[in-house]
């Protein structure tokens, strides 16, 4: 099964890609958690896209599909996967069919998860990490046990970089220039299956398995 998950930033792709890839036993390839790795092991993918995240822009195609071409060749892939943040634009989406074409693959499903921008602004900005396990929490919606701390390892919870206020406004005004147009895109192709996500992990997990 090959799905990808679109949407804007914050609206709960990365919480509902790991709980469908763990339901369809595909792994969950997310290219900002790889990103997000790369920056915080320093390495030279990591510095060439630090200071464009903490912008809020998107890294250069040449990188992200070079992670994701690495991706989708391994093994863990062969059964399929649940992508999360890739494409990102019309460019990367043609890349993509390119990649899965190459061993006669095609996308099964497309979700455009959808909710209002108040919605995303309030999970954006009351999102906290672990700084060991990089598990994500909520302040609201999904607090921890002890304040500050993660459940899993008592790790320190922060905030990312990019969820800062000014941030924000830049990754949701990426998203409406650069990404948006996918959904269309997929609209055509038969593939988009539209899933409001303005309602609890349950419910919007439940829509999501249905529409497969
Ligand atoms: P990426 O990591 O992909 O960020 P994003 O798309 O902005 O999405 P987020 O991870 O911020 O949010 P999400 O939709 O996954 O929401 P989540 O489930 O965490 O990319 C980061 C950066 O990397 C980009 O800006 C770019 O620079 C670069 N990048 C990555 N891919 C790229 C590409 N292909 N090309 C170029 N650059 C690329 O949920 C958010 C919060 O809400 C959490 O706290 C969660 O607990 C809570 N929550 C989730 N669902 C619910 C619910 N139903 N009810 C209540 N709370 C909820």
């Amino acid at each position: 099964m090959r799905i990808v998950l679109v949407g804007p930033p914050g609206v709960g792709k990365g919480t509902q890609a790991k709980r469908l890839a763990e339901k369809l036993k595909v792994p969950h390839v997310s290219t900002g958690e790889i990103l997000r790795e790369a920056v915080r092991e320093g390495t030279p993918l990591g510095s060439k896209a630090r200071e464009t995240m903490e912008r809020g822009d998107l890294v250069p195609d040449s990188i992200v599909d070079e992670i994701l071409r690495g991706k989708l060749r391994s093994k863990a892939c062969e059964n399929g996967f649940v992508l999360d943040g890739y494409p990102r634009n019309l460019e990367q989406a043609r890349t993509l069919d390119g990649f899965l074409g190459e061993s006669g693959r095609r996308l099964k499903r497309v979700i455009d998860l959808e909710a209002p921008d108040a919605v995303i602004i309030e999970r954006l900005s009351g999102r906290r990490s672990c700084r060991e396990c990089q598990a994500n929490y909520h302040v609201k919606f999904l607090p921890p046990a002890r304040d500050g701390r993660c459940d899993q390892c008592r790790g320190e919870l922060i905030q990312r970089t990019d969820d800062r206020p000014e941030t924000i406004r830049q990754r949701l005004k990426v998203y409406v220039e650069q990404t948006q147009a996918l959904v269309e895109l997929y609209e055509e192709q038969g593939l988009l299956r539209r899933v409001a996500a303005d309602r609890s992990v349950e419910e919007i997990g439940q829509e999501i398995l249905a529409s497969l």
